[in-house]
């Protein structure tokens, strides 16, 4: 089913792409209520919009229809929240969202794969620790940058979905003192742009612990050929795939706010160790 759905999600893109006409920062979709296309329970859908309506980097939308599935459009502006993730000296990768509608679909699988923690690791404003929490997993949302987790205990109270933001660089953060169960790691960059090294490190000390043994780690990949250079396959982590022995159970594409203007999503990649 949820591969039904990405791929409804990024059909909608598409059209929404196409027929966008105003000139805002960022924008993104979710469908108003539940369709054939999209068979997803309403609680979870107003759980989504009402994480943009209490978001404040939005400031507009409108309804638009997409061949009969009605979707409300939020526009908004990441600027100020932008230029203050890269301030810091081991910031990995500045802050650019994921769309909350793919945030949904890749927490949801993460959910159907049985894990039962959700480790949001470099989680910008929080969304995707927001959709696992309420799913059901229990969530730790590490963010380097103070204005955003400010803005996530903003989201987490005004929407009482308690996700639980945490200000600390990625790197140095203690996992083994968040006794995990069965947990899953969403990787909060892409390769080529510093992600690599937040994953190397959260691997290596992963690793050296028994949380291994039951760990899963996702992958925000890149489906574009000039940026993955030398490095193809597996969105452009297969030498780190390689290199730390995981396996790919699965992979999904969902529309990003950085693939908005793109004919390819960003490609989400399951992996667990062998
Ligand atoms: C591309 S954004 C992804 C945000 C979110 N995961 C999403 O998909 O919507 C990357 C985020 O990682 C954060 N970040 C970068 N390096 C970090 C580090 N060393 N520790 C914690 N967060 C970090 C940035 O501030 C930024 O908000």
């Amino acid at each position: 089913m949820i591969d039904e759905i990405a791929k409804k999600i990024a059909e909608l893109k598409q059209e929404f792409a196409k027929t966008y006409s105003g000139n805002s920062h960022i924008q993104e979709l979710i469908p108003i209520s539940s369709s054939i296309e999209f068979p997803i329970d309403s609680n979870h859908l107003k759980h989504l919009h009402n994480f943009i309506l209490k978001n404040p980097i939005y400031h507009n939308s409108y309804e638009q229809n997409f061949g009969g599935i009605l979707t409300r459009v939020y526009e908004g502006d990441i600027n100020e929240y932008w230029l203050n993730s890269i301030k810091h000296g081991s910031s990995c990768q500045p802050f650019y969202p994921t769309w909350i509608f793919s945030a949904y679909a890749t927490t949801l699988l993460a959910k159907n794969f049985n894990f039962k923690e959700l480790i949001d690791v470099g989680s910008g404003d929080g969304r995707i620790a927001y959709c696992a929490k309420f799913l059901g997993l229990q969530t730790i949302s590490i963010e380097i940058d103070d204005a955003l987790v400010d803005l996530q205990k903003t989201i987490s109270s005004a929407t009482k979905v308690g996700f639980n933001p945490i200000c600390a660089d990625a790197i140095e953060f203690d996992y083994s003192s968040l006794k995990l169960t069965h947990p899953v790691f969403f990787i909060g960059g892409l390769p080529q742009m510093g992600g690599d090294i937040l994953a190397s490190s959260i691997i290596e000390k992963i690793s050296l612990s028994k949380i291994k043994d039951n760990a899963g780690i996702v992958f925000a990949g890149t489906h574009s050929k000039k940026q993955m250079s030398s490095n193809l396959g597996h969105g452009g982590w297969n030498s780190l795939i390689d290199k730390h022995g995981l396996r790919v159970t699965k992979t999904i594409s969902l529309p990003t706010i950085w693939t908005f203007d793109q004919l390819v999503d960003t490609p989400y990649i399951y992996t667990e160790f062998i």
